[in-house]
């Protein structure tokens, strides 16, 4: 039989010449171009024509009896009986072709992604100061937690996560921001991404709506449009998020999620009359608060306001924390505090739909805030970002004049800086990638009919030192789209 064409196809990339026979022998067999019951030549034969090692042909014939592809009786080798699959574009006519694509729901739901790279660029916002992060103390909690390593770490994670941060963690804010958090309450999770997933999946049914906030941070639309509820946009205004009578009525949430410590993006902080009001509404339209409290650790002028979560006894509040602003994304570690009748059974639940682990890290954190070291990691921190922002509030205020308007500056990582009417912020954040900078525009987090015009200007992992550079970078992005008065 003439079986030349078995290697004269291209090869796979990478593919050990072993094993090339074995996949082109497996291709022809399942595409049916080797015919169930077709007789195969023997083994040193196939190896003489194709100029093979005989081992080369012995192990491509093991194996596919083994898959079951070929049968070997006494009289040789043969083609096995087999459902002959369509493969390949050219035998697409054969039976409807599965869609090669995610679903709809994810294709509706995902986000265009600025490259990985530009979340170490100045004004980049959303990043913290990798150089400041305590390399040293960390690791040696870490070989602390390796060492003392057994089952435990090594296993999946006890419901709720690890015991002794979910203790570190209940003391921790308790003390800092003044929430009577019972160590039961808390439920350890990768970041605040899969805390929102989480919450879309347990708190609410498939086709619930849910309210965001517009502006808003993007990562959680993608997690409540990938568990299929419907999003609705609500305005932010100067007191935070401003739902409507009609947003009530004709949209009801099950879920709403807010940023009231610093509104992501512009910054700014839920009044606490917003906060009661939408307590009240919330327990009358039986809905869920989302508070991502992200950022609150950063708070320069005086305490943070207290969380909605704290406000009133049994609220219908469920409250979100992350490490990946105070330590570093790449943990993947973050928190849910949930109100006590629920707690438990969202422990139970997140074991099943996550099957957690970590729990080395997870042992790690709890003996890196239990010795004190989260505590003045976050002093440290914070008065580097204050004096960071003072210094980038001056520059911008040199290179824009002293009118130029800033916000978000009370807590955070980042500031707005609003533009004028008739200077574009999606193409000055265009401009200003091509000079190196990763200022994201405020229109970009904004959906119709909201509109917002500005730049997010992130200074956690800018050095003091470069904001005066990076201003000037800037400045030329922002010049670039001012409309000459002759070509208006
Ligand atoms: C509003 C907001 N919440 C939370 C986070 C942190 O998310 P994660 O904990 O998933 O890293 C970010 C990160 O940029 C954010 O902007």
């Amino acid at each position: 039989m003439e079986l030349d064409w078995l290697l004269a196809l291209p090869l796979p990339e990478n593919m050990p010449r072993q094993r090339v026979l074995y996949h082109r022998l497996r291709e022809a067999i399942l595409s049916g171009r080797l015919a169930a019951g077709t007789r195969l030549p023997a083994s040193r034969s196939l190896a003489t024509s194709l100029k093979l090692a005989r081992n080369t042909v012995l192990f491509a014939y093991e194996q596919l009896v083994a898959e079951g592809c070929l049968l070997a009786d006494r009289q040789g080798t043969r083609v096995a009986l087999l459902p002959v699959c369509a493969m390949g574009p050219s035998s697409s006519g054969r039976g409807t072709a599965v869609p090669l694509k995610l679903s709809s729901r994810a294709a509706a739901a995902l986000q265009p992604e600025p490259a990985r790279e530009a979340a170490v660029l100045p004004f980049a916002p959303g990043t913290p100061d990798y150089g400041a992060f305590p390399f040293r103390t960390w690791r040696a909690c870490l070989e602390r937690a390796w060492r003392d390593a057994g089952w435990r770490q090594l296993g999946y994670a006890a419901h709720g996560g690890d015991p002794a941060l979910r203790a570190a963690m209940a003391a921790h804010l308790t003390t800092i921001r003044g929430l009577a958090v019972d160590p039961a309450q808390i439920v350890i999770t990768s970041g605040t991404q899969a805390a929102l997933d989480l919450c879309a999946r347990l708190l609410a049914d498939h086709g619930d709506t849910v309210w965001v906030e517009n502006p808003g941070y993007l990562a959680a639309r993608v997690a409540f449009g990938l568990a299929g509820l419907r999003v609705h946009d609500i305005p932010v205004d100067s007191e935070g998020l401003a739902p409507s009578e009609e947003d009530w009525r004709g949209h009801s949430p099950r879920l709403i999620m807010i940023t009231p410590s610093h509104q992501y993006p512009t910054g700014r902080v839920m009044s606490l009359s917003r906060r009661l009001s939408l307590i009240e509404r919330a327990r009358q339209a039986s809905a869920w608060i989302i508070e991502d409290d992200y950022d609150s650790e950063f708070r320069r002028t005086g305490p943070a306001p207290p969380a909605l979560f704290g406000l009133q006894p049994d609220v219908p509040v469920v409250y979100v924390g992350t490490f990946s602003k105070t330590l570093y994304p790449g943990l993947r570690l973050g928190y849910l505090v949930l109100p006590h009748a629920i707690a438990a059974d969202f422990a139970r639940a997140t074991t099943q739909a996550t099957r957690p682990g970590q729990g080395v890290e997870q042992r790690a954190l709890a003996d890196f805030i239990e010795r004190g070291y989260y505590t003045a990691h976050l002093r440290r921190m914070r008065a580097r970002y204050g004096a960071r922002q003072v210094a980038l509030r001056i520059a911008l205020k040199a290179a824009f004049g002293r009118s130029v308007e800033l916000s978000g500056g009370e807590a955070g990582l980042h500031l707005v800086m609003w533009l004028p009417e008739g200077i574009c912020d999606t193409e000055v954040a265009a401009r200003a990638a091509a000079l190196g900078l990763g200022v994201r525009a405020l229109g970009s987090y904004t959906r119709a009919p909201m509109t917002c015009n500005g730049l997010v200007l992130g200074y956690g992992n800018l050095e003091e030192g470069m904001i005066a550079e990076a201003v000037q970078r800037l400045v030329v992005a922002v010049e670039s789209q001012v409309i000459p008065p002759h070509e208006n």
